[in-house]
């Protein structure tokens, strides 16, 4: 298997702050080319994460499908999964324990599952966002905004995308989305080199430290962020 130095570096520089028990395994990756199909699964803590090509801006669900009944032994068209009143998918039957969620931009999909979690993934391709520090002011708490603006204009991009994408995962573990409020939980620091923790939640998420994240590029163009914390008792 052969890696280019600049992925390996990305995927093993995650032993940081908030991403206890984060062991990983790469089995396979190509680098995407247009029209290339590309594939990579990882375990992180308690999941299995595939990142894949996937038609761009449609459903993840046909994609996501034959990953699950593979990774699960079921033959095709078994997978017992249904949306939530929400969107958000569910296992369902002898896989109920299980959570699942998938996130697609671009031209990957980021699929995530794991047993006795609540998991939120979700992946968003780089590019230039010139209205970044206007969606902050709007969408983001105001320590976080303060802390992007506080950031050279060269880093403040990264870091943007970086927390939105930490967000949009713990809402999608959570179940609501980002309906429920991108300003309802606070992640700190914002910097290039430092992982994210969050640090304040609404209580209907639980407590911050309940959280796991994990954030990587899975290539250069992609940035990718999965959450997940044990299912709560009920
Ligand atoms: C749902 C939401 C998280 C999707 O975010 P996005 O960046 O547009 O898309 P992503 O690629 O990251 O995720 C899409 C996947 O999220 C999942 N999803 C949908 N609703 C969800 C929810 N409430 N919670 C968790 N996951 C959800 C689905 O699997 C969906 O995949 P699909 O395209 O195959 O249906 C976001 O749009 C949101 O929170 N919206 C607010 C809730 C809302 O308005 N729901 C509309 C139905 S009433």
């Amino acid at each position: 298997m052969h890696f280019r130095p600049a992925v390996r570096d990305s995927l093993h520089a995650q032993g940081q702050a908030g991403q206890r028990n984060c062991v990983q395994h790469v089995r396979r990756l190509h680098m995407p080319e247009p029209n290339e199909i590309f594939f990579a699964e990882h375990h992180i803590g308690p999941l299995q994460v595939w990142w894949t090509s996937h038609p761009a801006r449609l459903s993840g669900e046909p994609t996501a499908r034959p990953l699950l009944e593979s990774w699960f032994h079921l033959p095709p068209g078994a997978l017992p999964l249904r949306r939530d009143m929400r969107g958000k998918p569910r296992l369902e039957g002898a896989l109920q324990h299980h959570d699942v969620s998938w996130s697609h931009s671009g031209d990957a999909l980021l699929l995530a599952t794991g047993p006795e979690v609540e998991v939120g993934a979700d992946i968003e391709r780089l590019r230039p966002r010139p209205r970044a520090l206007e969606l902050a002011t709007r969408f983001f708490t105001q320590a976080e905004t303060d802390a992007l603006q506080a950031l050279p204009e060269g880093d403040r991009h990264l870091a943007f995308l970086r927390l939105w994408c930490a967000k949009e995962a713990v809402l999608k573990a959570h179940g609501h989305g980002i309906s429920f409020g991108l300003q309802r939980l606070e992640f700190a620091p914002l910097g290039a080199d430092t992982a994210l923790q969050l640090i304040a939640c609404d209580p209907q998420l639980g407590a911050p430290n309940d959280w796991m994240l994990h954030q990587w590029q899975p290539h250069p163009q992609y940035l990718a962020a999965v959450a997940w914390r044990a299912r709560p008792a009920g």
